[in-house]
């Protein structure tokens, strides 16, 4: 039984990968994944506002910001140099200590830090980059022309100065999904990551302020994420990972046969334990013998909407078949 698949040009033993996270911040943990047998880990994101964080903490515990003078730069420069420097470090110990790919990433606001970071990542030897690029278009005067011109932006810059392979971690917020994600595969990226899950705002009515609602993810949540790879797997020239809302076996298999290169995993670490990445790999296998399959490649996107097929149509068909029972 074969396992083995091609996720962003790297060789994986199978497709199941560790979604960033904070788990994969600590190399122990992710030795554990390996262990545990899982493909490819997503190493945690580094977050501009981050080391911005990391400049005003430390720039104000020695003296006020605005005392610095013309030394403010270069002191703030040390700060965010020596912020990254430590997870360059972590890094660079995972990829001395696991055998797997190492796909680093980040998330930035500004233009000149995505490329800034993106070559420290590249030097740091990451297998790969995943630039989380989770849009979520707050405000009223951001236009969906200038979402697309973001992503144009920093992947066509990020293309022509780095070498390992990119792939991009985008939201569902689009007004054309299914353009939007194709146009995105024809710019040089190797992989699409459908889809981050932000993290929900509730409110805490006696407090009467705003908090975080749970982070995880639910397994309900894979559904909004099958029904888009099956979608657009086929109609792009990139590899998909899919990601939220992946629990089991089965889920893992759905999401290969709708097209998925890799499965993205992470609410079901957290809840359930590493381990589980063992369950997801023994249920795969255990399936592809039951189904006479022996390789993921004789059954991967088996169930995608074919490129010639109108998805409006496979989907319509689907829903009719629910409600009105004519089909
Ligand atoms: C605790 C936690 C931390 C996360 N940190 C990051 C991060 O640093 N970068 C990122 O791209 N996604 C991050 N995510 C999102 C996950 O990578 C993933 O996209 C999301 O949790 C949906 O997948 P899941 O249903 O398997 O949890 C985080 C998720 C959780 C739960």
């Amino acid at each position: 039984m074969n396992t083995e698949t091609k996720y962003l040009g790297l060789h994986l033993k199978n497709p199941i990968v560790v979604g960033s996270c904070g788990l994969t911040a600590d190399v122990d943990k992710m030795v554990q994944m390996e262990q545990a047998g899982a493909g490819a880990v997503v190493v945690k994101s580094v977050f501009e506002e981050q080391i911005i964080h990391d400049i005003k903490r430390n720039t104000h515990m020695v003296a006020p910001t605005d005392s610095y003078g013309d030394s403010y730069e270069y002191i703030a420069q040390h700060v965010a140099d020596d912020s990254m420097e430590r997870h360059f470090s972590m890094i660079r110990e995972a990829k001395r200590r696991l055998t797997i790919p190492v796909i680093g990433s980040i998330n930035c606001f500004s233009y000149e830090n995505w490329l800034t970071y993106a070559q420290k990542f590249e030097e740091a030897g990451c297998d790969a980059l995943e630039l989380n690029m989770a849009i979520l278009p707050y405000e009223t005067s951001l236009s969906a022309d200038d979402v697309e011109r973001t992503f144009s932006q920093v992947i066509t810059t990020l293309r022509k100065s780095i070498s390992i392979p990119i792939s991009i971690k985008v939201g569902t917020y689009f007004t054309d999904m299914a353009k939007q994600m194709q146009q995105l595969s024809w710019m040089g990226i190797q992989g699409v990551t459908m889809f981050n899950k932000s993290v929900e705002v509730d409110i805490d009515i006696e407090n009467e302020c705003l908090k975080n609602a749970s982070f995880l993810s639910n397994p309900e949540d894979m559904y909004k994420t099958l029904r888009w790879v099956a979608i657009l797997s086929k109609k792009m020239r990139c590899d998909l990972s899919a990601s939220t809302g992946v629990y089991t076996a089965a889920d893992v298999v759905k999401m290969l046969l709708a097209g998925a290169t890799t499965v993205q995993v992470v609410s079901c670490l957290y809840k359930n334990g590493i381990d589980t990445i063992r369950e997801l790999h023994e249920g795969l296998t255990a399936w592809m013998e039951r189904k006479g399959y022996n390789a993921i490649s004789d059954f991967r996107g088996k169930l995608a909407v074919m490129p010639a097929e109108k998805a409006s149509v496979a989907m319509r068909t689907q829903f009719m078949k629910y409600f009105a029972e004519i089909v």
